[in-house]
């Protein structure tokens, strides 16, 4: 049987001249649908009539969302370009297209493509979209930050709700890390209330984060655009800045999430991504698969990371939040298991030793076999916040920062120098 093929090419004389030529039992394609446009490609291949679509690479709003909807459907993508049209080659690949040809080739040569396009969808991961970073142009790294060549790693802080201290560890492991000589990009992913711009008091920043996103559901976000976007707080510290109002959260799409967080792994030695604290899925609420979701980007970010930093707060409450989100998240990333911080932790509210305690709830109700606590440390965050600076600059000794140093160089796998005694005595 005769491979399906839906078109979308822009330029009508090539168009027919393409259908005329492969049509026709000999190379086993047939188009079963010439589309006009994006909104005509994506009916078709919901409606499931087509197995395969080429499409040109200037097809109007063709974005990472089209091909991911393309994808979903069970359509593979084949994309031709104008003969020598580099830039649109790149766009296509850095979306994800992984079988690109120029549209002067021979119909036999064009059947061919298709039909492994249709044996083995473009690039396809387990999220059904492409791995643009396996076709990325070597761009060379900016300066101040060493080439990591894709291979950085992503660190994901969530938390259940409750504010147990997800972007005080965000933003302490990022900045101890790149005090300890580590090039490290801080994400704000939280699509609730991002924090990360004020406390580091950039204020009237526009969001790196979405811009990012935007770039990379268009195909445009290569290294040196992600740098662009990442504002530098220092030689080894850049900060993609969230999204203050929570409206805007449609913005932060999954799969462009992922996008920017592939590309960050060549940008930074380490990203490590703030997210916001619900785990739910939108499925349940709605039949459309396509739509954007609330909780995607923390979702994406907790999916693609290699290492889950889970807090809690150390108080009865943020115990019991914990132990039940823990279960969520091991629900959503089965085979993932985080490492679990217990933040704020002091005495008084947990009756005895507040840390054997915390740790025996946590062991008896979730399983967890051993756990990093953060002491409850107010004065130095207020002194911090009020000047939208780190701990590391402004409260060099505190027992908060000192835990904060020891867990990121734990993570990033450097000996953090060992504090003067005046410190370790405070
Ligand atoms: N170890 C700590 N000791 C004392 N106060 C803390 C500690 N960690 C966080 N806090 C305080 O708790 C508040 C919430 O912290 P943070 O903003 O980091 O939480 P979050 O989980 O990111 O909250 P949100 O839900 O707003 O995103 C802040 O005022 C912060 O200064
Ligand atoms: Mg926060």
């Amino acid at each position: 049987m005769n491979l399906p093929v839906l078109t979308a090419v822009t330029d009508a004389t090539w168009e027919s001249e393409l259908v005329a030529a492969l049509d026709g039992s000999e190379h086993g394609v047939t188009v079963v649908r010439r589309c006009v446009d994006v909104a005509d490609l994506l009916a078709a291949a919901a409606s499931g009539t087509g197995r395969v679509a080429v499409l040109s690479a200037d097809l109007r709003r063709l974005d990472r969302a089209v091909l991911s909807r393309l994808y979903t459907s069970g359509v593979a993508v084949v994309g031709l370009i104008a003969p020598g049209d580099e830039e649109a080659d790149r766009r296509l690949r850095q979306l994800g297209v992984g079988h690109v040809l120029s549209g002067d080739a021979e119909p036999q040569v064009i059947a061919e493509f298709i039909r492994e396009a249709a044996a083995a969808p473009p690039g396809r991961n387990e999220h059904g979209h492409g791995d643009p970073g396996a076709a990325l142009p070597d761009l060379g790294t900016p300066p101040e930050f060493g080439t990591t060549a894709g291979s950085g790693q992503v660190i994901a802080v969530w938390g259940p709700a409750g504010s147990p201290g997800r972007t005080t560890v965000a933003v302490g492991v990022a900045d101890e890390a790149a005090r300890l000589g580590v090039s490290t990009l801080l994400v704000d992913g939280d699509t609730y209330g991002g924090a990360v711009a004020q406390v580091l008091g950039l204020l009237d920043e526009s969001p790196g984060f979405a811009a990012a996103t935007r770039l990379d559901n268009q195909g445009a976000l290569d290294v040196p655009a992600l740098a662009q976007l990442a504002r530098a707080i220092n030689p080894k510290l850049r900060v993609l800045t969230g999204i203050t109002r929570a409206d805007r959260w449609p913005e932060l799409r999954g799969d462009s999430v992922r996008g920017v967080l592939d590309r960050a792994r060549s940008l930074a030695a380490v990203t490590v991504v703030d997210c916001g604290f619900s785990l739910e899925q939108d499925e349940e609420l709605s039949y459309d698969t396509a739509a954007p979701r609330r909780n995607a980007a923390t979702i994406a970010a907790l999916e693609t990371a290699d290492v889950v930093l889970a807090v809690g707060s150390a108080d009865p409450i943020g115990i019991q939040r914990l132990v039940r989100g823990l279960a969520e998240l091991s629900a959503l990333i089965p085979g993932k298991t985080p490492r679990v911080l217990v933040n704020r932790l002091r005495s008084g509210v947990v009756p005895g030793d507040p840390g054997r305690e915390v740790a025996a709830a946590l062991r008896r109700f979730a399983g967890v076999p051993s756990v990093t606590t953060l002491p409850y440390d107010l004065d130095p965050l207020d002194r911090a916040l009020s000047r939208g600076c780190t701990l590391g600059e402004v409260a060099v000794g505190s027992r908060l920062r000192l835990a904060l140093t020891e867990l990121a160089g734990d993570l990033v796998g450097v000996a953090p120098p060992a504090p003067p005694r005046r410190l370790r005595r405070s």
